[in-house]
């Protein structure tokens, strides 16, 4: 479904250059659950928005369902079927949750439809109540509520390849474990592929395969019961 080859992507500061991500190639299938973890500043985010069309590739190239996108624009990749949710999700002013989720719902085939849900069954996935469908997408809502609104708009999207970037940041255990589940069930079809940065114990035991950021690069991958010695598992 997805192919990175050879990604680059490095920053200027002034006359200095960083490669933050380097000479990256990696693989999902559709149907894969991939979780990718590492230490803090490995460069997960960045590959993240690498994959969204947030941040351009230096070198490489980017192949979704046999096209290039490469050039290709974040929302001209969002209608190919990418999503991605923010580690840090930003706020809307005026939109109420309702109307986020209205138009994360455009596409045809919806994980709304899918489970013959509405709104608010959305809702109580991410464990919120239908009271915040009203909810403006401001400061009144929790760090974590935010974050679960979030998430909500990224399944409401029904996108093919959906990216979580850090999905337990600010979520409390009890509803994490629900929200485990979702993940689980989510890459169950065939022709969508998860993938979820975290460093949640909980997240990379249930992916088909594991890969281990170090400075931008794979120090390793495999299936989580390979990898028990590096995650300390
Ligand atoms: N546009 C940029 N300009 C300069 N430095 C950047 C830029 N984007 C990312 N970085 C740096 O690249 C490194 C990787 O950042 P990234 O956000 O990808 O890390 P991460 O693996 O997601 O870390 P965390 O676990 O803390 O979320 C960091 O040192 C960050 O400061
Ligand atoms: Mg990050």
């Amino acid at each position: 479904m997805l192919d990175l080859q050879n990604i680059e992507f490095v920053v200027k500061n002034g006359a200095k250059r960083r490669a933050i991500i380097q000479d990256l190639s990696l693989s999902v299938k559709a149907g894969e659950f991939v979780a990718i973890t590492g230490p803090n500043g490995s460069g997960k985010s960045s590959l993240a928005r690498l994959i969204m069309g947030i941040n351009r590739a230096s070198a490489g190239k980017l192949i979704f369902n046999g096209q290039d996108i490469t050039e290709k624009t974040i929302t001209e990749r969002a209608k190919l079927g990418i999503a991605y949710s923010f580690q840090q999700p930003v706020y809307f002013k005026g939109l109420s949750v309702r109307d986020l989720l209205q138009v994360a719902a455009t596409a045809k085939e919806t994980f709304l439809q899918d489970t013959g849900t509405d709104y608010e069954k959305l809702l109580a996935t991410v464990g919120l109540s239908q009271d915040y469908l009203e909810r403006q997408i401001d400061n009144s809502l929790s760090g974590g509520e935010l974050k679960r609104v979030e998430i909500a708009s990224v399944l409401a999207r029904g996108a093919k390849l959906m990216v979580f970037d850090e999905p337990e940041a600010g979520i409390d255990i009890w509803s994490f474990a629900r929200l485990t589940d979702v993940f689980r069930k989510l890459h169950k079809k065939p022709d969508c592929a998860v993938v979820v940065i975290s460093h949640q114990k909980s997240i990379l035991n249930i992916a088909d395969r594991v890969v281990i950021l170090k400075d931008g690069k794979i120090q390793a991958q495999g299936r989580p019961e390979d990898l028990k010695e590096e995650l300390a598992l």
